[in-house]
């Protein structure tokens, strides 16, 4: 896969704070399940599922795993250095592939290091974990949100070890506002604080389709943004930087297209 020449130029030359992680990622992150088809009839209902959506950290043996076992380490390593304990992936635009990047982080993170993590799907108008992950969940934040329900009634453990998700729930439209209410303010101090030695991955909505990670941002430590190999331009990059300006940047991804 050829990375797209102006990201990588962009990247060398303007971005410094940008670590050299789009670089190897953006080669790595192709995400062929085609050739999986031979072995379909062995799979599980949820397997298949997760197949379907390019949810591959799980098989530890696949190139598509070491993909992200790679960016594993470098994401740990820079969050290790800065002490960071709660991850936003966004991207510029929707289908970028922040969901299929955030799930398969974070399996990948819980499988091999016994750290326990909590995925928070935060993208409200277009939640994407609950299918990814075929969670059937009763409820989610936005119910948390309303008052229905607890913290603890809402997270999920998946059939992966240290793994849980943290669902959206009922689908709204008044995103940003919601992001920035004073109650996620409270979801967000809680989930660190209740959660101690967990890493708390944010499943976002985009940056330039929606201002709702704008609100969010203030909760988090660092951020991973997702870029779509000919799909995402330069200046889209330079405005999420830009809207970045303030957040801790752990590197950028550049997803195959
Ligand atoms: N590297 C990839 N290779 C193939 N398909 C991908 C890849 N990344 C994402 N996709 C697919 O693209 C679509 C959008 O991805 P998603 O993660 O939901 O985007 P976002 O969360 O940014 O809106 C999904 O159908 C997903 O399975
Ligand atoms: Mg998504």
């Amino acid at each position: 896969m050829q990375m797209n020449p102006l990201i990588q130029t962009y990247t060398e030359k303007y971005i410094a704070k940008v670590t050299p992680l789009v670089q190897k990622a953006g080669k790595l992150l192709n995400l062929d399940t085609t050739k999986l088809e031979e072995s379909k009839t062995q799979l599980s209902p949820f397997e298949d599922t997760l197949d379907r959506h390019h949810i591959v950290s799980h098989k530890t043996r696949s190139k598509e795993a070491d993909v992200f076992r790679f960016l594993r380490t470098q994401v740990l390593q820079a969050m290790a250095k800065h002490n960071i304990k709660a991850v936003a992936i966004t991207s510029p635009r929707y289908g970028d592939g922040k969901s299929t990047v955030a799930t398969n982080l974070a399996i990948s993170i819980a499988q091999d290091l016994k750290q326990t993590i909590l995925l928070v799907d935060l993208d409200l108008r277009k939640p994407s974990l609950e299918s990814y992950l075929e969670l059937n969940a009763k409820q989610g934040l936005t119910n948390y949100l309303a008052g229905q329900a607890e913290v603890p009634d809402c997270l999920i453990r998946m059939p992966f070890e240290r793994l849980s998700v943290f669902p959206a729930g009922d689908r709204i439209d008044e995103s940003s506002e919601t992001l920035g209410s004073p109650q996620m303010a409270k979801l967000a101090a809680e989930l660190k604080q209740r959660y101690d030695d967990r890493v708390i991955i944010y499943d976002m909505p985009p940056l330039l389709d929606q201002d709702d990670p704008l609100v969010f941002l203030p909760h988090v430590d660092g951020v991973l943004l997702v870029t779509r190999e000919g799909v995402t331009t330069v200046e889209e990059i330079k405005r999420c930087l830009d809207i970045l300006e303030s957040a801790k940047i752990l590197g950028v991804v550049l997803n195959a297209g």
